[in-house]
């Protein structure tokens, strides 16, 4: 379904459900969410001068509030959704981090070209409409020698996989019902495969790139 409904447009989330994924990031993705930005950070690695930093499509922003603890960086987080401009920027305050949380879409940055020495997108890239501008448009805003992650859900996942990363959430009832439908029948049917993210690259000017399987993830490393 995600597949078809996001050949009519960007799939952004609003109103309640960003209200509900806000709840449920804070209440059982923290750790997840924090282990990425330490993984982020040592991508990033020791910079002379503070790095640029671009967070594509934040949602409600705990990725870039958790980089922000870990080191000197200028962190922009975009995302098209109005709904989470507002919940990242109060999230962002409440934890007295310095992130600049803006709208914007994916497939038309309002950003320079060469402005980021480092961008990510974490479990949004299959909510894109045009995925190749997606990648095109990453590789435009990067700086020369500029890194981009992409973390996103592997379409091969398997079910028992699956099944584990829900149970590891703590979630109950409705939540937990919920969010088993949404793994295996929403976002994984969404989801892309190593092979059809090779393609996409090639295509996309990157210089080159490594895709690397973790748990029910891809990692995709690409270098311009
Ligand atoms: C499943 S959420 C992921 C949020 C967060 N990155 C995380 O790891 O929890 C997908 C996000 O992609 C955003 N989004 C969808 N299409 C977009 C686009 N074209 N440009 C920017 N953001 C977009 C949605 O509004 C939503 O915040």
């Amino acid at each position: 379904m995600m597949k078809y409904l996001r050949k009519i447009e960007d799939l952004g989330i609003s109103g309640g459900m960003a209200k509900w994924y806000d709840k449920n990031s804070r209440t059982s993705r923290m750790a997840e969410l924090a282990a990425y930005a330490r993984d982020i950070s040592s991508l990033i690695g020791k910079a002379d001068k503070k790095p640029n930093i671009l967070e594509v499509a934040p949602g409600p922003g705990y990725i870039s509030i958790e980089l922000s603890k870990l080191g000197n960086y200028a962190i922009t987080g975009m995302d098209i959704s109005a709904d989470f401009v507002d919940i990242s920027r109060a999230n962002a305050k409440r934890e007295n981090a310095d992130v600049n949380f803006i709208q914007g879409n994916v497939s038309n940055m309002p950003f320079m070209d060469a402005s980021f020495d480092f961008l990510f997108c974490s479990a949004a890239f299959k909510n894109f409409h045009d995925p190749a501008q997606a990648l095109r448009e990453m590789y435009r805003v990067l700086k020369p020698g500029g890194k981009g992650l992409i973390i996103d859900m592997n379409r091969n996942a398997s079910d028992a996989a699956l099944k584990a990363v829900v149970n590891d959430m703590k979630l109950r009832g409705f939540d937990r019902f919920f969010m088993s439908l949404t793994f295996r029948f929403f976002l994984r049917n969404g989801a892309y495969t190593d092979a059809e993210f090779e393609s996409l690259l090639a295509a996309s000017g990157f210089s080159s790139w490594n895709i690397e399987e973790r748990g029910i993830g891809l990692y995709v490393l690409m270098n311009k």
